[in-house]
């Protein structure tokens, strides 16, 4: 979501215990006990995995590292209308909102927009890319279904004339059906990747979706109960599908973030305070207006019945979507998974708010590899856990399960279910280290490692600074990478420390810290998505860069192993107003998507159109450039022109 769109509307960190973090001097005490501990064991193998090492240095170190030979040519900082990639890759457009994805439906007008219509195209602002692999056409074309994500909805770039957010009941409707996701067939044909208009396995899910399924332990619990569903059990739609994952079985998990922003009215009742701690009502939207279910006045629990995981079979198109109630309820950002050696399924996600906190999920049944039905409902059963980042460098997952610690009914909870429903209030109590808002949380399952993506948080004072949130204010974000013990993932104390502090090193007041050898465009800030090449390097897309860098937002490869450590490098620019999204690699890594989420966006703070950027008068066409089409969020595959994989050097 637009860094833009959220200043504007949800600038208020909602999460009431931070006053309660460590101060920076027990953080300083703590740090000078670790370090004499450290000295008296001597080994550097440990020294490597605290969050003291200081692995990341300042780019205007002396060190010198001899570079690995290079597969791109690093692009130049800057802001532009078209995107820019760097030199030795190949881009091209695959799909755009708009696009048709079902016989009989013709090119897209954007002037004769209906609600039926965009049911049956691309929708907008595509967020996260999953990339599910299918057998080789008959021709030897390699095919795949991309499974995207539509974020959210920007009516001033959506429609001739509007002026501001709110629009009638039909536009409404419209930027419903824009919402949610896309599953579509890819083929790759002679190195260029298109999509399949009316492939059987194309789908459109959206807000506006009915018979999404309530699974888990909240499943049919009172508070999820509304006018047209009394039993709690089956939601109309989902919204604000932000990152996501491929579970290990194949099936497409979007995650809902801001969900809070649909809904409109007062928060009172029973429900108050519980809508309080996740910003509900945000009032992003008019769409109450016209519909009671966002009308917290007429459907108090509507907002209870969204901020889940949804999962999808990809395969089947006639599957009910789910919302597995066992992930918990939060701003979700991703749910990324791997599996451990027992064989239970882990899945590691952020909450993406100020001051909120990183979970992960451990299922309690094991993933069966030769029977995909078995998987089936994995997601229902299992346990949710919340992280603590301690100064010594370790991390402890506290489990949110009912009746334990705190989680009782001394404190309003009667069972597992109202645990999940205030995931939030839950992790509060057992004390979870409120970070710099987790975004995407990347498994590296080559070797275990985890990165979290913490994009920045301008409203940490420096009072409120701990050592996994080592800057207030901080403006740029940082990355901390997880390291589970013995790759056991399933395990409740895992090791941390900080891989890069973003933002320019050139400036000493904002405290960078970057690998050696870093040039002038290889920093970055507000790092967001990221994806894994089997190279073990980290690819970070941002959201944010533009207003806060004079530079566009983009995609910069981090390296993550040895003396490189912490060395990045640009490989792909946004053009102006858009953030990139969902950086996934193919499954054989020949080819790169991302996504361009919300370009022209924000126009004010481009150079070249200081004004107002709407549908009619964008900032940027991209990536058309035809006077008769407004800038359409796409999605783009990025190859090199060398034909290698991009794991190779
Ligand atoms: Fe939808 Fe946190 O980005
Ligand atoms: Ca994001
Ligand atoms: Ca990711
Ligand atoms: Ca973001």
């Amino acid at each position: 979501m637009s860094e833009a769109f959220e200043r504007d509307f949800e600038d208020q960190p909602v999460n009431p215990t931070i006053d309660q973090s460590p101060t920076i001097n027990d953080v300083i005490e703590q740090r000078y006990s670790r370090r004499g501990v450290m000295a008296l064991m001597g080994s550097a193998a440990i020294a490597a995995t605290t969050p003291l090492a200081g692995c990341a240095q300042s780019a205007t170190d002396e060190t010198t590292t001899e570079a690995a030979a290079e597969d791109f040519v690093e692009l130049a900082r800057g802001v532009d209308t078209n995107h820019q990639t760097a030199g030795g890759l190949e881009d091209q457009i695959v799909i755009r909102w708009g696009d048709p994805l079902f016989d009989g439906i013709g090119p897209f007008n954007p002037l004769a927009q209906s609600v039926a219509d965009q049911e049956n195209r691309f929708g907008y602002n595509n967020d996260y890319i999953g990339f599910v692999a299918l057998p080789d056409d008959e021709n030897g074309n390699q095919r795949a279904l991309l499974c995207v994500n539509h974020e959210y909805t920007i009516g001033n770039l959506m429609f001739s004339g509007r002026a501001g957010r709110a629009g009638t009941a039909e536009e409404a409707a419209i930027e419903q059906a824009a919402h949610g996701g896309t599953i579509v067939e890819i083929v790759n044909i002679d190195g260029a990747w298109s999509y399949v208009q009316g492939s059987r396995y194309n789908r459109r899910i959206t807000a506006r979706t009915e018979g999404m399924e309530l699974t888990g332990p909240a499943a049919g619990h009172p508070r999820l109960a509304t006018t047209a569903d009394p039993e709690g059990r089956f939601v109309i739609g989902t919204l604000n599908n932000c990152a996501g994952g491929i579970t290990p079985w194949g099936t497409y998990l979007m995650a809902e973030e801001n969900f809070n922003g649909y809904f409109s009215g007062e928060a009172a009742g029973p429900e108050q305070a519980n809508h309080e701690r996740y910003g509900v009502p945000g009032g992003w939207y008019n769409w109450a207006e016209y519909e009671a279910r966002f009308d917290l006045a007429r459907e108090p629990n509507e907002p209870n019945r969204f901020g889940w995981v949804v999962e999808i079979d990809p395969m089947d198109p006639q599957s009910t979507p789910k919302k597995r109630t066992a992930l918990g309820r939060f701003k979700h950002e991703g749910a990324e998974s791997l599996v451990a050696p027992s064989g239970q399924v882990v899945l590691y996600m952020g909450d993406d708010q100020r001051f909120d906190y990183v979970y992960k999920f451990v299922t309690a049944g094991r993933f069966n590899a030769d029977d995909r039905a078995a998987n089936r409902d994995l997601l229902d059963e299992g346990t949710l856990y919340v992280a603590r980042f301690d100064a010594d460098g370790s991390v402890e997952w506290m489990p949110l399960v009912y009746g334990q610690g705190p989680l009782t009914e001394e404190n309003d909870f009667s069972s597992q279910g109202e645990v999940l429903i205030e995931t939030r209030r839950a992790a509060d109590l057992l004390g979870a280290t409120p970070m710099d808002r987790p975004e995407d949380v990347q498994p590296n399952p080559q070797n275990g490692t985890i990165y979290v993506m913490l994009t920045n948080n301008s409203r940490r004072s420096e009072d409120q600074t701990d050592a996994a949130n080592p800057r207030g204010p901080n403006r740029f974000g940082h990355i901390i990478e997880i390291t589970e013990p013995n790759g056991d993932f399933t395990s409740t104390t895992s090791r941390w420390e900080i891989l890069v502090r973003c933002g320019d090193p050139a400036d000493p007041a904002i405290g960078a810290e970057w690998g050696p050898g870093l040039s002038e465009n290889g920093w970055f800030g507000s790092p967001d998505n990221a994806a894994m090449d089997s190279a073990n390097r980290l690819y970070v897309s941002t959201d944010g860069s533009e207003v806060l860098n004079q530079c566009a937002n983009g995609v910069w490869r981090v390296e993550t192993e040895g003396l490189e450590r912490g060395y990045s490098r640009l490989m792909f620019l946004a053009p102006t107003g858009a953030e990139i999204c969902g950086p996934r690699l193919s499954d054989d890594e020949n080819t790169f998507f991302l996504a361009v989420q919300h370009p022209a966006d924000g126009g004010e703070d481009f150079p070249g159109h200081a004004r107002a950027s709407t549908f009619d008068d964008p900032s940027t066409r991209w990536p058309d450039f035809a006077p008769d089409m407004p800038p359409r969020p796409a999605v783009v595959a990025l190859t090199r022109a060398d034909g290698k994989t991009f794991s190779e050097v």
